[in-house]
């Protein structure tokens, strides 16, 4: 079935068409080794890693960016996505949270020192902050503080009475990443109105409790369509929000999300196994159900470039030469690279023979 041939190279540069959701991926960036400065307890399965370039020379980065880290564990390099969680210009130092099982983050809370060393890719993302002068809104569960905590504080570094409210979702309170820092923050500026929302409370909280549905995020958020909006966190919790906001009449543009895990696919993975031919290493590998064509070519020891996983950076964009996928969505492709067969291998399965220019 698969049609050989020279792969065809067609190299279409990003700046060409505007991208879906986090825009401006800057694929060409070289890993820069860091060194870990501090490690730094949040909350019980919270760490903050202070970071600093093996080169001395400060990584120039945009609030509510990510890097992206490339870990060494049991002899593979292992790459995953996190926020700087310092605003503009304030260091380096990402937050992270153990996932139980999770593979990196168990590796960072377990296994990572002072003085350990690891390498960097990035910056990247377009969860940034608005630069007029209105209101702002954020929405943040759990982990999902990180990126939010730049903005607000760059946000107030640049405009000490910015209209801020930020409605923080926890399960209780010790598990409110950045509790003190947010308390300072919000003492020295009076435009800042942080309201904590726990899940499971001690019995003395005096402050919201219960989950947080439609009504109650209208009711926190509110729905001016002059505020810009920011939502992090789980993605149950982004996706009533988001719904929320856009049945109250928010404009699309005024809500900006950050996903730390992959949209919920658009068309159901195939419970067939698939085969695909990378054409470039002649390599054809079976696509397991489930599985994306990164995963199943990763699996194979496929030396597939990728970063975020979750459909918003391109670097892991590949030409499919024969074949159909289906594709998630929301994704950073642009209306170009589709019409030119392309698709991202993080966000696409084969949903038949595939062959592939990679
Ligand atoms: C743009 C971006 C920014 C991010 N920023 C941060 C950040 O600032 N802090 C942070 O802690 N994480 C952040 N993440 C998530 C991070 O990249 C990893 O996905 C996370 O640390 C889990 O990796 P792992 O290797 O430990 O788990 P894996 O071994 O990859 O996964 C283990 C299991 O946990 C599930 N899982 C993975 N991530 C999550 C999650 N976040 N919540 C619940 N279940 C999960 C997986 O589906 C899987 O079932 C970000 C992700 C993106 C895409
Ligand atoms: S790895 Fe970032 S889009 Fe696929």
């Amino acid at each position: 079935m698969f049609a050989l041939g020279r792969p065809r190279r067609i190299l279409i540069p990003r700046e060409t068409g505007p991208s879906k959701r986090w825009g401006n991926p800057q694929p060409g960036h070289a890993p820069r080794p860091v060194r870990v400065a501090e490690l730094r307890r949040e909350t019980a399965d919270a760490v903050t890693l202070v970071l600093e370039p093996e080169d001395g020379v400060m990584p120039a980065f945009r609030a509510g960016q990510y890097f992206t880290h490339c870990f060494e564990i049991d002899g593979q390099v292992v790459r995953r996505a996190y926020s700087l969680s310092v605003p503009e210009g304030g260091g380096l130092a990402c937050t992270i949270k153990l996932i139980p099982g999770g593979w990196v983050s168990s590796h960072v809370h377990e296994a990572l020192q002072v003085g350990s060393r690891y390498r960097l890719i990035g910056p990247t993302g377009d969860f940034l902050l608005d630069e007029g002068k209105g209101p702002l809104r954020f929405l943040a569960g759990g982990s999902g503080i990180t990126p939010v905590i730049s903005l607000i504080e760059t946000a107030l570094e640049r405009d000490p009475q910015r209209d801020i409210r930020l409605v923080y979702a926890s399960r209780s309170e010790a598990d409110i990443v950045f509790d003190q820092r947010l308390r300072e923050l919000a003492r020295r500026h009076l435009s800042l109105d942080v309201v904590h929302v726990l899940s499971q409370p001690q019995d003395a909280w005096q402050g919201q409790r219960g989950r947080l549905d439609s009504q109650r995020i209208r009711g926190l958020l509110g729905a001016d369509p002059a505020t810009t909006f920011y939502l992090c966190g789980p993605e149950g919790l982004m996706q009533l929000a988001a719904n929320a906001l856009h049945a109250a009449g928010v404009p699309a543009a005024r809500i900006r999300q950050e996903r730390f895990l992959a949209a919920p696919n658009a068309q159901a993975r195939p419970s067939e196994p698939q085969e695909i031919l990378f054409k470039q290493s002649g390599r054809v590998v079976t696509q397991r159900p489930g599985e994306s064509i990164l995963e199943a070519g990763l699996r194979e020891g496929l030396p597939l470039p990728f970063s975020c996983m979750v459909g918003g950076c391109a670097h892991c964009k590949l030409q499919v030469l024969e074949g159909e996928v289906a594709l998630s969505e929301p994704n950073c492709l642009s209306p170009e690279e589709r019409a030119a067969g392309f698709t991202l291998a993080c966000s696409a399965c084969a949903t038949g023979p595939l062959s592939v220019a990679a």
